[in-house]
């Protein structure tokens, strides 16, 4: 008996230690991918020329960060924000970024003269700074808000390396997934919602024969800027998440019931996915859809599809957003309820 108690002890531990190993494997993977993906001039040339991005952070760390401050910047890229914050006059400012593009951003700052900035190619994850850290600047925001691993790796340096005083910049965010109706150009029905010229696609809803052509992406659409016609509601955020306040990715909950009154009717899409960071009150940057930038957006919006059906002002919609894995967004589903 005690040699079983025994054994099934050890086993528990195995796959306990097997669970975790493959988290770091999944880890390390993204990591790989993540450093590939910013490793040359393609990703970086777009988030220059996003205006409303780029200003959004030169306000924020103009008026942020003070002469006494050490700040670390997570994942430098081009060196943009490290700049900034060295050029404002901070103390230190430590760069950091896992792929080989560093060498970019250490040229940069050579052209312009900067040289108090300690530039290092290293995770995150493994990189120690030998002292604590005032300010972290970062722009770790995916499409999906949460699918750059922004939370694992700020809350892995807030938990070793910010002082209790410090601050991260942006901190606080909010994700919207909101009713919306799209222009009829961007508009996409699903098969069996078509009626052309008499023909009728209907009797095809819920058919199995269906399901082999049918993507695991089927219920999602990446849809371009200005695709937007309006929300249906007033838009409110799902999640507000301030990482300031919050330490653990546990404590953020993932499942929400919504509901929106109906202000401007028409034909609802789907839901639209998009969200807002925050660096204080003052300075803030978001890709709303409805909000059509003057300059290039570096960051698309992912439309959830539901049934097209056409709403009238008054109208109530009622749906449940869950977040499964908040670092992917392949499982959240959103559900009229
Ligand atoms: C979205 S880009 C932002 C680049 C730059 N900060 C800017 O605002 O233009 C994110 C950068 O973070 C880097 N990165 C992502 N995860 C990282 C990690 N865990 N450790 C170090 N660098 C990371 C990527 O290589 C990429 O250069």
């Amino acid at each position: 008996m005690l040699f079983t108690g025994k054994i099934i002890r050890s086993t528990v531990r195995h796959l306990k230690d097997w669970a975790k190993s493959s988290e770091t494997v999944r880890s390390i993977l993204y990591d790989l991918r993540n450093s590939e993906g910013f490793g040359d001039l393609y990703e970086h040339e777009k988030m220059l020329a996003d205006r409303a991005r780029v200003d959004a952070y030169v306000e924020a760390i103009k008026r942020l960060v003070q002469p006494e401050h050490v700040v670390l910047d997570l994942g430098t890229g081009t060196g943009l924000l490290a700049m900034l914050a060295a050029r404002r006059g901070a103390k230190r400012v430590y760069a950091i970024d896992h792929s080989k593009f560093i060498e970019i951003a250490k040229l940069v700052a050579r052209c312009n003269g900067i040289d108090n900035i300690t530039f290092v190619q290293q995770n995150s994850r493994s990189f120690s700074p030998p002292e604590k850290i005032d300010i972290i600047v970062h722009e770790q925001l995916g499409d999906a808000l949460f699918n750059e691993n922004m939370l694992e790796n700020l809350f892995d340096l807030k938990r070793r390396v910010l002082k209790t005083t410090g601050r991260i910049l942006p901190g606080r965010f909010e994700l919207f997934l909101e009713p919306v109706s799209l222009k009829p150009a961007h508009s996409v029905p699903y098969l069996w919602e078509n009626s052309i010229d008499g023909l009728e696609f209907k009797p095809l809803r819920d058919n199995a024969a269906l399901r082999p052509y049918q993507l695991s992406n089927h219920g999602t659409r990446f849809i371009p800027v200005g695709a937007v016609s309006h929300f249906l509601g007033r838009p409110a955020p799902v999640l507000t998440l301030d990482v300031n306040e919050v330490d653990d990715i546990k404590a953020v909950p993932t499942t929400f019931q919504q509901r929106r009154s109906v202000v401007q009717g028409g034909t609802m899409d789907g839901f639209c996915l998009y969200f807002r960071a925050d660096f204080d009150e003052t300075t803030s940057f978001g890709i709303s859809p409805v909000e059509v930038p003057a300059t290039f957006r570096s960051w698309g919006n992912t439309l959830f599809r539901a049934p097209q059906h056409r709403y009238v002002s008054g109208d109530e919609i009622t749906y449940r957003v869950v977040l499964s894995e908040l670092t992917d967004p392949s499982t959240w589903s959103v559900v009229l309820t």
